[in-house]
């Protein structure tokens, strides 16, 4: 967990961030991550569901390094995959197929395949976002001769408080099937024998700092297994999805095992302890245990608009999410007493996109050297690219207040290899 010391020194548990990177040998920008924080936290979230039998299913797209998976595997998650290559990754890491489900809106049919073979009987459930689907998977596994299990995805038509760019429950998004839809669903399954519906599923949106939504949503799922279990027989899980929402500076009111407690509840009182709960949490398990840590190139003062510019070597290439969702992460200096004096910054990156800006924060008037952006362990590296040139930035894994692992950034050789070779 990030942390500053009584001198103003930032720390990732007990150790100097500066040290961490020291001993990695590595430059910025660099991102840190606590594994221990990280399996903590997955421990609490599944401490929360007590008796009730569940899958903490951890949505691989957050952060798929091998360090952070391994450990969430050893904590005794699943995953949630959403494609092919997050498929092929979770079997690699040691996953047993019946342990992962797979999601998305366009499955491809080798990716379909692929979960279809993996195993003696493929992984715990593809989830169907369509009915046109629906049918794509039954014509492939009719094809490969296996059955399929599957859920049906439902978009419950909720609309979440959160950027409109993560919120997928409601009408208008590509996710999930209308409830509206359901009869032509179960007409379909009732015709295609070589698909199993052993769950539904669910997931509204990401960023939520509410139970309500969420709880909205698992009851309107609740509600149809419930009849769906008296027509066809009994269902083996509900799946309600992720979207727990961190503190990014501003507060968040719930944890996620407010989340995990309210759902099993909410599965007594709806009388069907009998199904397992899975949910797919990315975020909340990794955001607040990864820090990137970059370095001040230069200042600029622009006086027409008075603006006062920090340019650092982490850009947009780097941590996407403020350029796409217009997010706030926390950027503090790595080392500032409590009582420097501060300036305001617009803290930017190298690359030539004007939307490469982190926004505008107070930071000491006499700039530090590195500064710490917070909260990134979550949809940062995961979403780096090599834009304008760049190298993918370093990772680094800090577990007992050490370095256990180091993965270097890319070349700037290998990256004009690559282009010299397209
Ligand atoms: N399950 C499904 C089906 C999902 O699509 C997602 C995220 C999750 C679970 C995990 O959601 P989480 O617990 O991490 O909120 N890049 C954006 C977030 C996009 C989330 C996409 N789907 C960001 O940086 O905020």
């Amino acid at each position: 967990m990030f942390r500053r010391d009584e001198d103003g020194r930032a720390r990732l548990g007990d150790t100097l961030i500066e040290e961490l990177l020291q001993q990695a040998g590595c430059g910025t920008p660099a991102y840190l991550y606590d594994i221990d924080a990280i399996r903590t936290s997955a421990r609490a979230l599944r401490e929360s569901f007590g008796q009730a039998p569940h899958l903490v299913a951890y949505a691989v797209k957050a952060n798929s390094s091998g360090s952070i998976l391994r450990a969430l595997v050893e904590e005794g998650c699943g995953a949630d995959v959403v494609s092919g290559g997050e498929l092929a990754l979770a079997l690699s890491i040691g996953l047993a197929p019946k342990d992962i489900v797979f999601s998305g809106v366009a499955k491809r049919d080798d990716e379909i395949d692929r979960a279809l073979l993996s195993g003696d009987s493929g992984i715990y459930a593809i989830q169907l976002e369509s009915l046109e689907e629906l049918d794509r998977v039954a014509a492939r596994a009719r094809s490969l001769s296996r059955a399929a299990r599957v859920s049906i995805r439902i978009n419950p038509s909720i609309v979440i408080d959160a950027h409109a760019h993560v919120a997928t429950g409601h009408d208008a998004a590509k996710f999930g099937v209308l409830r509206h839809d359901l009869g032509h669903a179960w007409e379909a399954l009732a015709i295609h024998p070589e698909l199993k519906l052993v769950g539904l599923s669910t997931h509204i949106g990401s960023t939520q700092t509410s139970t309500e939504p969420y709880l909205a949503a698992a009851r309107i799922v609740f509600d149809i297994a419930r009849g769906r279990e008296a027509r066809s027989g009994p269902l083996e899980f509900i799946d309600c999805g992720g979207g727990f929402g961190i503190d990014y500076g501003q507060g968040c009111p719930v944890t996620p095992a407010d989340f995990g407690r309210a759902l099993a509840r909410a599965l007594t009182e709806e009388r069907l302890s009998h199904l397992r709960l899975v949910v797919e949490p990315g975020r909340s398990l990794v955001g607040s245990h990864g820090v990137l840590v970059a370095s001040v190139i230069q200042t600029k003062y622009s006086p027409n608009s008075g603006r006062r510019w920090l340019m650092i070597d982490a850009g947009m290439n780097d941590l996407v999410r403020p350029a796409l969702y217009q997010a706030r992460h926390r950027i503090e200096p790595i080392s500032a007493p409590p009582s420097a004096a501060l300036a305001s910054y617009r803290v930017v990156g190298p690359i030539c996109e004007s939307t490469d800006d982190f926004g505008v924060y107070d930071l000491p008037s006499e700039p530090p050297p590195r500064v710490v952006i917070r909260d990134a362990g979550a949809y940062g590296f995961a979403m780096a690219s090599q834009y304008n040139g760049r190298s993918l930035p370093a990772e680094i894994f800090v577990s007992g207040g050490a370095v256990v692992h180091i993965s270097p950034p890319t070349s700037t050789e290998s990256w004009i290899r690559s282009r010299l070779e397209s």
